[in-house]
């Protein structure tokens, strides 16, 4: 199965991407993932792309098709995909459309993780994630045992560089001018599934359960 995860930042696509690749078996292509690595390692991709993430910017749309369209050849895509933050303008939904087309692919299901703009500040700033295993939690909405240490590694939890609040705001005006319109464009294709992102993290699970049974 190919899917898509949609939604504005902080709606819990990468917590809920976590639960679907036990579920699928599909390899989860996280396109923020990818970047941040880069950052970490010094690449000169990293190097581009934190200039952007730092500003709450997109990154120019040549550099994230180029990098997707080299993903999805690789052997693990055979089976299915989860594409987690790609794409996020009309411009990589229409090359996603090209690239797949070409190798005889195309999406089963978008998955548009609907959460209100005023829950999302909350998520994000209280986002805490695992040095070691990248393991994802919140201070408030699904705390640690023990405070500032990963649950299933004991590494220690650090907070996002672009998860301050101020750039938080700038990737939610992202989202609304750049990313909104991608609801309509999957509408049109008839493979958009509204979920309600607004609940808990398990009834969220639950929910995306049922839509990839169908
Ligand atoms: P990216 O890493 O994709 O960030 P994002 O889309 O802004 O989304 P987040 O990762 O912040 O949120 P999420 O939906 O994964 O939420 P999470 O599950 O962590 O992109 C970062 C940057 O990279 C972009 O700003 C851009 O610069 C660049 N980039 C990436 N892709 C690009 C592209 N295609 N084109 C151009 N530029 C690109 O959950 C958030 C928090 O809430 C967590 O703490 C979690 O525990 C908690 N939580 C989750 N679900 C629930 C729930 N149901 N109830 C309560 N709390 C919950
Ligand atoms: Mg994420
Ligand atoms: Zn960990």
């Amino acid at each position: 199965m190919n899917i898509i995860l949609l939604g504005p930042p902080g709606a819990g696509k990468g917590t809920q991407a976590s639960f679907i690749v036990e579920l699928k078996k599909v390899p989860h292509i996280s396109t923020g993932d990818i970047f941040r690595q880069n950052i970490k390692e010094g690449t000169k991709l990293g190097v581009e792309a934190q200039s952007y993430m730092d500003k709450g910017l997109l990154v120019p749309d040549e550099v994230v098709v180029k990098l997707v369209e080299d993903r999805l050849n690789w052997q693990d895509t055979k089976g299915g995909f989860m594409l987690d933050g790609f794409p996020r303008t009309l411009t990589q939904a229409e090359a996603l459309e090209e690239a797949l087309s070409k190798i005889q692919k195309r999406i089963d299901v978008v998955l548009n993780i609907a959460v209100d703009a005023n829950l999302l500040i909350d998520r994000i700033t209280g986002r805490r994630i695992c040095k070691n295993c990248g393991a994802t939690l919140h201070a408030k909405y699904n705390p640690p045992s023990k405070e500032g240490v990963c649950d299933k590694c004991a590494g220690a939890l650090y907070q996002r560089d672009d998860d301050k609040e101020e750039t938080v705001k700038k990737r939610l005006v992202e989202y609304e001018s750049k990313t909104q319109p991608l609801i309509d464009f999957y509408r049109q294709k008839g493979v958009l599934v509204n979920i309600d992102g607004q609940r808990g993290i398990k009834e969220v699970a639950q929910e995306i359960f049922e839509a990839l049974k169908q």
